[in-house]
């Protein structure tokens, strides 16, 4: 299959009452995992490439990796730019075959976020890309964009009324209390604004920062009304420390191969999990 729209998947998680999982990929191995995941378990699934990412491995790459794991497997996939800065980044992924973009104003003040988000929707909707919008500020490090836990600040549910209205975006990440990374404590999401911005927006909702959120806490936020997880943290995790076993456990070993193989079974495994506990397994 080619890379579909990732609104195309949202709508249909948001009927069904499930999500569909987004996970952040920057080799080929981690692409390579994302899609045995979401084909073992007949899910359809989102790639997603920061724009640290493809500064990393080259936005060609990353780009024809996405088509060829679309291409081998029968699950719908999309590739999507994760918390894109400017019109120009988007534009170039755009260019590139990305088939959903996020725009991330979050940092700007509401008009100036609701500008920038209109002028890359009225763009990428004529030539059929979806946009993802971010309101208010997700804690933790992301690309050119720094906040501290402290500073973060949630979505106020009346904004994200008249910046959907405004933006006409197709989907909205929301800040309930994720934060990207890893987790100090036990995170804490507001459950009662999720509530009230799904009383109030009627487009798929973003969650993102959702590794080390437990369980059931992701399970009410997709019952609440999110339709796209994003994951990038575990899967770091689940590679990193697969890597350091084989490493600690064969000291000696110089293949490359015999190190990333196990590294990405382990990522498989991971996304799996993910997927199952999103609901989306046998959703395609
Ligand atoms: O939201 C942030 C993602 O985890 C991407 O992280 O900028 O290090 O690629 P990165
Ligand atoms: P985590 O790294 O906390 O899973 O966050 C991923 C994310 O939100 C990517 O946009
Ligand atoms: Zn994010």
């Amino acid at each position: 299959m080619s890379l579909v729209p990732v609104s195309t998947l949202l709508q249909e998680a948001q009927a069904g009452g499930y999500a569909v999982g987004a996970f952040n990929c920057n080799n080929m191995e981690i692409v390579q995992a994302i899609a045995a995941a979401a084909e073992a378990e007949k899910a359809p699934v989102i790639m997603q490439a920061s724009q640290g990412a493809i500064k990393y491995a080259g936005i060609e790459y990353i780009t024809a990796m996405a088509n060829v794991a679309a291409a081998m497997v029968s699950v719908p996939v999309a590739l999507h730019l994760d918390h894109g800065t400017s019109f120009e980044q988007v534009m170039r992924c755009i260019r590139s075959g990305f088939s959903s973009v996020m725009i991330d104003g979050s940092k700007h003040s509401l008009k100036d976020n609701i500008a920038l988000t209109r002028r890359v929707v009225e763009v990428a909707r004529a030539v059929g890309v979806s946009v993802e919008a971010e309101l208010g500020k997700i804690g933790g490090t992301e690309d050119d964009i720094h906040v501290n836990a402290a500073d973060a600040f949630f979505t106020d549910p009346e904004e994200a009324r008249v910046f959907v209205r405004e933006t006409e975006v197709d989907a909205l990440a929301i800040a309930i209390g994720t934060a990207h990374g890893r987790y100090k404590g036990e995170p804490k999401l507001d459950f009662a604004r999720l509530e009230k911005i799904r009383s109030l927006v009627n487009i798929p909702i973003v969650l993102h920062g959702s590794s080390g959120v437990p369980e059931e806490a992701v399970r009410e936020a997709i019952r609440l009304g999110v339709c796209k997880v994003n994951i990038d943290t575990n899967i770091r995790e689940a590679f990193v420390d697969r890597c350091r076993e084989v490493i600690d456990e064969y000291p000696d070993e110089i293949d490359p191969r015999k190190i990333l193989g196990p590294a990405r079974e382990a990522a498989v495994e991971l996304i799996r999990e993910k997927i199952r506990i999103f609901g989306s397994s046998g959703k395609a």
